[in-house]
């Protein structure tokens, strides 16, 4: 079996959903149920014996310890972390405790774990860590796309700390030997994103008529991977990538916000055309830019295609349009997300921010 932590968020319960559909291979789910974290999203493995849900920290070594040696994973994929830029802004505590300390102490566990473990266990053994594009920081607008090469400039508080956890990661292989594997991906977009990125804030504020706040003039660019085609390059990775090595995950498919909102909206016209037969573009709103605001991330994915073969199966036409049409299917899942905290989430976010 393998023990994902971070399950329950978006991309880790994708995650979780398409093993399943592809494997036996059982799931334990190690996630604190954040406000980021929702069993909803899981809803369908109720029941299931493959997935064994455990709500907790990453950073409980003593939970993390029982898990390993109750569950004998061959391996660990960390998908745990605060991941929104705009809170890290306002707020880095938790983004240090989990993804900065936590990684340690699950580091640390593992280590221990893997350490005792028989040769032929120990050698299969894997711990895969999912890490974001964001680490490299911001590209002038001619430069090339971000290799595994290049250098680390993280801008955010959200990318500091999720540095310092490629980081640590990095060590415990050259240090300890831990056999470690690093995913280094884009901006994700799908089904189940949590309404306060781009994408599903935009789909969902559009339906409710209000406005689509743009940060700044809405040029900053943004590579955009479809959720489905990060879990296929992390299962890639997880069957063939060498140990200790970084893999760069993107779609090729750099794309201006405004451009990506201006689609959304167009998407929306013709799938759930406004009653006053105008366009959702007419609730654009230009608003305040975020603070160090990266103005451009690029993914250059081409040892992964040509070491492992891996291809994302969706463009961005196809990808975008699956999306739209799953939040439009899903008014339950999104309804019950945006009561409680989220609310007061929209509120302090935005309420301060508005320009227009
Ligand atoms: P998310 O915020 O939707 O989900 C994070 C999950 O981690 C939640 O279920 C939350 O409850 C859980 N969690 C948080 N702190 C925890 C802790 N201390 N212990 C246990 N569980 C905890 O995030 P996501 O978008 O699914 O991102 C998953 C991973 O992928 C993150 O590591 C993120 O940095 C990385 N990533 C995200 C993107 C993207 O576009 N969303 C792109 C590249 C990489
Ligand atoms: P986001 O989804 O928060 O991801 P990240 O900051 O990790 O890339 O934001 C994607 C882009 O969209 C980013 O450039 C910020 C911008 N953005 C807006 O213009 N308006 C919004 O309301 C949000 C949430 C993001």
């Amino acid at each position: 079996m393998i023990l994902i932590t971070g399950g329950a968020g978006f991309i880790g319960a994708n995650f979780v959903l398409d093993w399943l559909a592809l494997h036996d291979e059982p799931v334990v789910n190690l996630d604190k149920l954040t406000y980021a974290g929702n069993l909803e999203t899981l809803a369908s493995l109720q029941g299931d014996a493959r997935h064994v849900f455990v709500q907790g920290d990453i950073g409980d070594s003593a939970l993390v310890s029982h898990l390993l040696a109750e569950h004998r994973p061959r391996a660990v994929l960390h998908f745990a972390a605060e991941s929104h830029v705009d809170r890290s802004i306002q707020g880095a505590d938790d983004f240090i405790q989990t993804n900065v300390v936590g990684t340690f102490r699950l580091l640390e566990a593992v280590r221990t774990h893997w350490s005792a473990l028989p040769e032929t266990e120990k050698t299969a053994f894997r711990f895969l860590h999912v890490s974001t594009d964001e680490v490299y920081g911001s590209l002038a607008p001619d430069a090339p796309a971000f290799t595994e090469a290049h250098a680390y400039e993280p801008n955010s508080p959200y990318s500091a700390s999720k540095a310092a956890s490629d980081h640590l990661v990095r060590a415990w292989h050259h240090t300890h030997g831990l056999p470690v594997l690093t995913t280094n991906c884009s901006n994700n977009y799908g089904p189940f994103h949590f309404p306060e990125k781009l994408i599903p804030l935009m789909i969902v504020n559009a339906l409710a008529g209000k406005a689509l706040p743009v940060y700044g003039d809405g040029m900053q660019v943004r590579d955009w991977l479809y959720v489905k085609d990060h879990c296929s390059a992390i299962r890639r990775v997880l069957e063939g990538g060498a140990l200790g090595e970084t893999y760069n995950v993107g779609g090729w498919n750099e794309k201006p916000n405004i451009e990506i909102v201006h689609t959304v909206c167009a998407l929306l016209d013709e799938l759930r055309p406004r009653a006053d037969g105008q366009s959702y573009a007419t609730q654009i709103t230009h608003v305040k830019d975020r603070p160090g605001h990266d103005r451009r991330y690029a993914i250059d994915a081409r040892k992964l295609e040509a070491e492992l073969g891996w291809k994302p199966a969706e463009t961005f036409e196809t990808g975008i349009r699956k999306t739209v049409q799953w939040y439009l299917d899903h008014p339950d899942w999104v309804a019950h997300v945006q009561s409680g905290a989220y609310r007061q989430w929209v509120q302090t976010q935005y309420g301060a921010t508005a320009t227009a």
